[in-house]
């Protein structure tokens, strides 16, 4: 199972630092090992961790250049600097609040594919799709996989429907099993599902047949609950 962390805006450097420190000694228990976690904090709050082989940090955004004159972007040379190497790529708050376009959605995949880095790469649907019903859903999920190559082998796809994410109202299991089972025609790559996924949810996500983890923001903010999630998955 993957289960991935999403600090957003959210954390300092001081807090992510002990938050990364308690998530670790928790995953170094040994039955603990076979579970991927990944920590998305921000990225003033990167520093040279300590890591247990199964936790990974990775860069919320980055610009797709190793280095260059984009004021208020990090590129490569920042992210390696701290042995960055996984990226959440086209999350529905970059692509609807920050108006990051397809083209530069497209660009930075490109980019940190040939970098090799691990690339959890989101999709979802808006409201008013979800309520033309699942044909409507699974044609703009499928656009918006259009460009990606489906085979890269550290790819990642989380479905988020916009509509689900930090709104405290998750998708349905039968409108998550649904969604994962058209996309799984589709891709191979392991498939999370996110939005407003919580402790009490997170068992049930987990046992829905396509779905390999869960993509979490807001419940995942505290490192307990946080645990209590991976304690999840390992249980099922
Ligand atoms: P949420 O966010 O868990 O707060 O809904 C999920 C996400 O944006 O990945």
């Amino acid at each position: 199972m993957i289960i991935a962390s999403n600090f957003k805006t959210n954390h300092t450097s001081t807090s992510t630092l002990q938050y990364v420190k308690e998530l670790s000694s928790f995953l170094q228990k040994e039955d603990l090992k076979k579970h991927q976690v990944y920590v998305f904090p921000p990225a003033t709050a990167f520093n040279f961790f300590e890591l247990p082989h199964n936790l990974k940090i990775g860069a919320q955004n980055a610009y797709p250049v190793i280095s260059g004159s984009f004021t208020g972007e990090i590129g490569l040379e920042q992210l390696s600097e701290y042995n960055i190497k996984s990226i959440i790529i086209g999350h529905s708050e970059r692509r609807h609040i920050l108006n990051e376009s397809n083209e530069l959605i497209l660009k930075k995949f490109e980019f940190f594919k040939e970098n090799r880095f691990d690339i959890i790469y989101c999709i979802g649907e808006p409201k008013e799709i979800r309520d033309k019903g699942l044909d409507a859903v699974i044609e703009y999920n499928f656009a918006q996989l259009d460009g990606i190559d489906l085979n890269y082998e550290r790819l990642i796809v989380a479905y988020e429907p916009v509509w689900a994410i930090g709104t405290g109202v998750s998708a349905t299991l039968e409108q998550i099993d649904q969604t994962l089972t058209s996309l799984r025609k589709k891709v191979k790559a392991s498939l999370l599902y996110g939005g407003s996924v919580k402790v009490e949810n997170t068992k049930d996500i987990l046992s829905i047949k396509n779905c390999d983890g869960v993509l979490v923001g807001t419940a995942s903010w505290d490192v307990e609950n946080f645990k209590q999630m991976v304690k999840i998955a390992h249980e099922l």
